[in-house]
């Protein structure tokens, strides 16, 4: 999704926002622009496509300023064009702006400063912001007077970045609903919507909250509210380091993230399991132990492979804890008319935790008096600021846009929830010792499976050429087939289904002859006998059978044209060692067919608008 990136400072701006902005690539984006304030003037220069197409556009004539503001553009309002990229100006070329997020009344705006004369040149909303920033800047005041007053007349959601001529050593931000942060260096300090973008340079940041603006000089910054009354806020150390958001000798951030799951697993456990109680310990949940036994129901709500994690949290909960638990797009949840209370807990699962129906979704459980939790990976973001409390998955920077680490560490993090509240209900200690072993045991199993890859990426081989795939699992692992299947529609555009293997019988059955692979997740669990039924109708239709099979299991060996072995473990863990083949399968079957693994076309890494 989009990006900010500003400067201010000593030093030569252009080059320094570049940088960051070429940090954020990886969110997803469809054009790119800067601007600068240089020798009194705001100098843009904006492009389509890739940040590498506007340094070309560049080329040698780079600016010498020293505050510069730099954003990637995932379209929402008009076409990815150079025209709609940002930053957007005014109509006297004073002020340079630019946004993420969408502004809703932007056309009542816009024909209200057309008819005052103001002239449009694109067709986005956040030009109706330039313009009415450029209103108010007249006749001296200050820009962050108008960025305040202009801010105060727009409904829907932002995190903008502003410069002005007249000001040539300021940056004004400001936010609402799309994150932004202010990093301080040494008598240079600047702006972002994610700290990747600055860490090169400093770990201090100060995360604005909706409604904040900050002022932003080379020596110093303020943050105020939009009547412009100062605040304090406190400055956050960011604990991740820039080796490892690179790419660390893989040929992708998606391998290289796949490839990490025994210590991103690992990580979300670690010091939170108590085998001896059978139970775990989660300091983040600020919820006592007797308001969690007062929960009657349990939501679960989330986007994408977050709502995955969701599905298998949801047979988790159910199996083990015995609370009746529902799972909700967040985008059909917040715009119901959702049945919760004050004995409901909401939890919300997301790797950015920036997802922003996600985070509405939270809000309108928030609002109706439910208790919050997040399941969140990125520390300080804006759902694990907001939620009552939450679990860490502590996966690391997640930075391939199709998700792989957060899902296994959301399922991580999703068993250790299930085993606490199991704990203070009906589990017994024995039962709890035995998930709390599994759970120890895992990360060395995900290492098992991972040594694997070459198989996986000879059977891959075998597939570039599939228009269409079918995924099938049943139990724990109906939602595995659902995420392979979404890992590979992602990343490798070819269509894929995910199913209920039952279920097939009711429709994709159709679909099936010998063009069509089904990959079929059948581990030994409790329903394998009937997915094995279910591998025999594939078969007898003349599918091409995947499995993914418990090890040591021959009998599918006659059945499968293909299979894959996963170690044993408890059915609820599964999960975490099938998904494994399917998300190694989808990268090898993409990097074949030549597409972009880590940025794939119009998808985007963190969806912050509706
Ligand atoms: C986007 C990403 C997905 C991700 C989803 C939810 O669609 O491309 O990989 O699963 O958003 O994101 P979240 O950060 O809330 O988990």
């Amino acid at each position: 999704m989009c990006g900010i990136v500003g400067y201010t400072g000593p030093r030569q701006g252009v080059p320094l926002v570049l940088d960051g902005l070429k940090r954020l690539e990886y969110r997803g984006y469809d054009s790119a622009g800067i601007a600068v304030v240089d020798g009194g003037h705001v100098e843009v220069f904006k492009a389509p496509g890739r940040i590498s197409v506007l340094e070309k556009e560049l080329g040698s004539r780079m600016p010498a300023g020293h505050t510069a503001l730099a954003h990637t553009r995932w379209a929402t309002h008009g076409a990815p064009n150079t025209v709609n990229a940002h930053p957007h100006t005014d109509c006297g070329g004073t002020i340079a702006l630019v946004h993420n997020g969408i502004i809703e009344n932007a056309q009542v705006l816009r024909t209200a400063l057309s008819k005052r004369g103001h002239v449009f040149r694109s067709a986005t909303d956040t030009e109706v912001l330039a313009h009415l920033v450029e209103d108010l800047h007249a006749n001296g005041t200050p820009l962050v007077d108008a960025v305040a007053g202009a801010l105060r007349q727009v409904e829907g959601t932002y995190g903008i970045a502003v410069v002005s001529s007249r000001e040539p050593d300021t940056i004004v931000a400001a936010r609402r609903g799309s994150p932004l942060l202010v990093a301080i260096g040494a008598g240079e300090n600047f702006v972002a919507s994610d700290a990747s973008a600055v860490l090169a340079h400093t770990r201090s940041v100060v995360y604005l909250d909706d409604g904040e603006i900050a002022v932003v000089r080379p020596g110093d910054y303020r943050i105020l509210d939009l009547h412009t009354v100062e605040k304090e806020k406190a400055v956050t150390q960011v604990d991740w380091d820039l080796g490892t958001i690179e790419r660390g000798g893989f040929a992708h951030f998606m391998l290289k993230e796949i490839m990490e799951q025994p210590e991103s697993v690992q990580n979300t456990l670690r010091g939170r399991l108590l085998e001896e109680e059978g139970t775990v310990r989660l300091g983040g949940l600020n919820i006592s132990d007797e308001e969690l036994l007062r929960i009657q129901r349990i939501v679960i709500t989330a986007c994408g492979t977050s709502w995955h994690a969701a599905l298998i949290g949801e047979y988790m909960m159910e199996e083990l804890a015995r609370i009746p638990t529902e799972v909700e797009y967040a985008s059909e949840f917040r715009y119901r008319n959702p049945i919760v209370d004050e004995r409901t807990l909401v939890i919300g699962i997301s790797q950015s935790g920036e997802t922003a129906d996600t985070l509405a979704a939270l809000r309108e459980a928030k609002r109706r008096g439910a208790r919050t939790l997040g399941l969140v990976n990125v520390v300080g973001s804006t759902i694990a600021r907001e939620v009552d409390g939450g679990i860490y998955l502590h996966a690391g920077p997640e930075i391939g846009v199709a998700s792989t680490k957060a899902f296994t560490s959301q399922i991580a993090a999703l068993a250790l929830l299930t085993l606490k509240m199991g704990r203070l209900r009906a589990l017994s200690i024995l039962q709890g010792r035995e998930v709390v072993r599994a759970l120890g045991r895992l990360p060395a199993l995900v290492q098992r499976v991972l040594a694997r890859a070459p198989e996986v990426e000879r059977i891959a081989e075998r597939l570039i050429r599939a228009t269409n795939v079918l995924y099938l699992g049943r139990g724990y692992n109906f939602p595995v087939a659902l995420e392979g299947a979404l890992k590979l529609k992602e990343i490798s555009y070819i269509h894929a289904e995910g199913y209920p293997a039952a279920e097939m019988k009711h429709g994709p059955i159709a679909l099936i002859d010998d063009l069509m692979p089904v990959v079929f997740v059948a581990p030994k669990d409790t329903v394998y006998q009937k997915v094995v039924s279910n591998i025999e109708e594939v078969k007898a239709r003349g599918g091409k059978v995947i499995a993914i099979v418990t090890e040591g299991d021959t009998g599918l060996a006659k059945l499968a044209d293909h299979q894959i072995e996963i170690p044993e473990t408890l059915d609820l863990l599964t999960p975490v060692l099938s998904v494994l083949p399917l998300q190694l399968l989808a990268y090898y079957i993409a990097v074949r067919r030549g597409c972009n693994v880590d940025q794939p076309r119009n998808l985007a890494k963190s969806v912050t608008v509706e």
